[in-house]
């Protein structure tokens, strides 16, 4: 065993999400979301579970910020639920929903914990999908509106903002497979993607506005694709499962443009991107952090029967997680070298990586995850090999702090490094939990 030393002022934090954690959610002023209604709706989430009570963490902040306290963590990355700030989505702003994220912040500054706020993780205000959702062009103006007042109020004290997390679950589960909020299937997804985008780079034009002297920028998903074998044909099917997937998002973010390749694709599907005026240069604002969540690798085929785009996913041999996910730490290594050199942000946060494993308490009262512990062992040396060949990596937030609602999934997918024992809202921290404190405690990984 070596050990591997991170960087000096590597950041080293948890993530969670407004609407996977805090319950409450008719409390103080909030409005509806997209979530709750499609929570109350039957057939979508598994076991009908809704965002209630989820980890109650509306009430017991508190005591989660001491939990942090506990681990060691150094920054926490969560997200602010715009239905609780402006119910409706745009108009008039709800005071209580402000004033629960000043007290958060408030909070994390006395235990010496940085903030890392996420304005969009997925809970778009009801009010807003009546009036088409992320199909509308409004939505994207609403979203800078919201983000102003946010950042208004909080920006002297928060220095870092994420825009949106992964615009591509919101756009494709939530307005093509139908998985997700708001549920539809096969519907103009290529719009939804696009205001998505452009709220993006809206909203980032609002927050330098409010508070010049923050970090600002967005968090991705990727799907880093490797080919299943040499053959030309795969190869090409790779490479569209990654302009799908990847570039999509990061041309028009670091490159002003739409990738030529897609774009050509989709017009023989008869889908374009509803393009305005000056879009693109709102779009590619210059942006100080790319937020990476990484999760699994894709093994791509060729299929021309296969999907809208003609390719379809292998089942490599390997190590799965609860979710299915195989689990591939080289992939995350490739993807931050990959991002360095053909994107060059100026900085990179892994701002979610997890994994999740049917967890349950031992009869001696804790929870041992082997499992969880060596993911996130592989993943964090794929990290630092990443840093060692160049990459502008500055931290790591793990995904999740605690067990929450896994969207689609309900509470049946455990991801924190904290369990939480839903009936009795205890927390236990996992193995895991011990591990990561550990890593952060010597800023280092053994391997
Ligand atoms: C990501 C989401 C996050 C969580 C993890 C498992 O796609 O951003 O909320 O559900 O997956």
């Amino acid at each position: 065993m070596t050990t591997r030393p991170f960087p000096d002022g590597f950041l080293w934090g948890a993530a969670t999400a407004a609407f996977q954690i805090e319950g409450a959610t008719r409390e103080d002023g909030r409005g509806e979301s997209i979530w709750d209604r499609f929570c109350a709706t039957p057939g979508r989430v598994l076991n009908g579970d809704t965002g209630e009570p989820a980890c109650d963490h509306y009430h017991r902040w508190r005591d989660d910020i001491a939990l942090m306290t506990a681990l060691g963590l150094q920054a926490y990355r969560f997200s602010i639920a715009w239905p609780r700030i402006i119910p409706q989505g745009r108009g008039a702003v709800n005071p209580a929903g402000l004033d629960f994220y000043d007290r958060l912040v408030d909070g994390l500054l006395e235990a010496g914990i940085r903030p890392f706020i996420t304005l969009y993780h997925w809970d778009l205000p009801q009010a807003l999908d009546d009036a088409g959702g992320w199909l509308a062009r409004d939505t994207a103006y609403a979203f800078a509106d919201y983000a102003d007042v946010v950042v208004r109020r909080l920006g002297d004290r928060v220095k870092h903002w994420i825009t949106l997390n992964e615009p591509w679950c919101s756009a494709v589960l939530g307005y093509w497979t139908g998985e997700h909020a708001p549920g539809i299937r096969e519907g103009p997804v290529l719009t939804a993607a696009h205001h998505l985008l452009l709220g993006h780079g809206l909203a980032i034009a609002a927050i330098r506005a409010a508070s010049p002297d923050v970090q600002a920028g967005i968090t991705l998903n990727f799907s880093p694709a490797d080919p299943a074998s040499d053959s030309d044909a795969d190869r090409a099917a790779a490479w569209r499962h990654d302009g799908f997937f990847n570039r999509w998002y990061l041309d028009p973010l670091y490159r002003s443009a739409y990738p030529a390749d897609m774009l050509e694709l989709y017009a023989q599907m008869g889908q374009s991107p509803p393009l305005q005026n000056d879009d693109m240069r709102i779009i590619a604002a210059p942006l100080d952090v790319l937020g990476v969540n990484y999760y699994s690798r894709a093994v791509i085929r060729d299929d021309p029967q296969a999907g809208a785009l003609g390719y379809a996913y292998e089942r490599p041999e390997g190590e799965y997680t609860h979710m299915g996910w195989e689990v591939h730490p080289d992939s995350l290594r490739r993807l931050l070298e990959r991002l360095h050199r053909e994107y060059a942000p100026a900085a990179l946060y892994v701002t979610e990586n997890g994994a999740a494993y049917p967890d349950a308490i031992a009869p001696d009262g804790s929870v041992h995850d082997p499992d969880r512990v060596r993911y996130l062992a592989r993943h964090l040396i794929a990290c630092h090999d990443a840093i060692a060949a160049g990459v502008p990596l500055r931290g790591y937030f793990v995904w999740s702090l605690m067990d929450n609602f896994e969207w689609a999934w309900g509470y049946s997918r455990r991801f924190g490094i904290v369990y939480v024992d839903y009936p009795t809202q205890r927390r236990i921290p996992k193995d895991s939990a011990r591990f990561m404190r550990h890593v952060i405690g010597s800023n280092s990984v053994a391997a």
